[in-house]
């Protein structure tokens, strides 16, 4: 049964969502909140195995295959990873999850998103995010970002699509967010330093969950 709380980060390559992903973990985790880090696809080993076949495979996936791995790769990981661990009352924080799914494989790859929620559903069997941090970023913004990063640890197949491609997948973000407001927290922009979109991270998060057990220093933030 779940008890924890389920966060997931979204956005386009190069958004940000690694490291705010990571310093939220971290902030929860110094304030003694049990936390859970994860990232999809992947996040179990046979995920990360589904995970290198999506992202390095010599032969580009159908689109068919493409979607039936990524929901593959879901099922193991919330069954083997993230219920186990809201079930014992963990904050899972947790690198894209079916947002992406419809984001990338649904709007800006053209499959259709009510066929894509199904799956996501029978993935999941229907765990929805309780709080969802929206990384928005132009996609030129993000490719600059991301080729940073790329000459220092390499890129992969979803990273080389380009940016029209990035592009349909961001608009197909804000339609998600505009369509769930509760459950989605949009932060726009490039312009802020990694800290101070942590900080505004941190403040919705308090609000959404004021129940959560933090310090002085977590409730100075406010
Ligand atoms: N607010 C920010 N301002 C400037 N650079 C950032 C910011 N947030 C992240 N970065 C840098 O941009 C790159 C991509 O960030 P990352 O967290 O890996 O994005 P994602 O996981 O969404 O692809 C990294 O090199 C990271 O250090
Ligand atoms: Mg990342």
């Amino acid at each position: 049964m779940k008890q924890g709380i389920f966060i997931t980060f979204e956005g386009i390559d190069g958004s940000g969502k690694s490291t705010q992903a990571q310093m939220l973990a971290a902030r929860l985790t110094a304030e003694g909140v049990p936390t859970l880090i994860t990232r999809e696809p992947g996040g179990t080993v046979l995920a990360e195995k589904i995970r290198d076949l999506l992202l390095f495979a010599e032969e580009d996936p159908a689109p068919e295959t493409e979607i039936l791995l990524y929901a593959a790769a879901r099922a193991q990981h919330v069954g083997k990873v993230i219920r186990p661990a809201l079930a014992r009352g963990a904050v899972v924080i947790c690198e894209r999850f079916t947002d992406s799914t419809l984001a990338y494989q649904g709007f800006a790859a053209g499959n259709d998103p009510e066929l894509i929620r199904q799956m996501n559903t029978f993935a999941t069997g229907g765990l929805v995010p309780d709080l969802t941090f929206l990384l928005d970023l132009t996609p030129d913004q993000g490719w600059r970002r991301v080729q940073e990063r790329s000459s220092r640890i390499g890129t992969d197949r979803i990273e080389a699509r380009g940016l029209s491609f990035q592009e349909k997948v961001r608009q197909g973000y804000l339609r998600l967010a505009a369509a769930e407001a509760e459950r989605f927290c949009l932060l726009t922009g490039s312009d802020r330093t990694k800290e101070e979109v942590h900080q505004q991270i941190w403040v919705r998060f308090l609000e959404k969950f004021p129940f959560i057990p933090v310090g002085s220093k977590g409730k100075g933030g406010k």
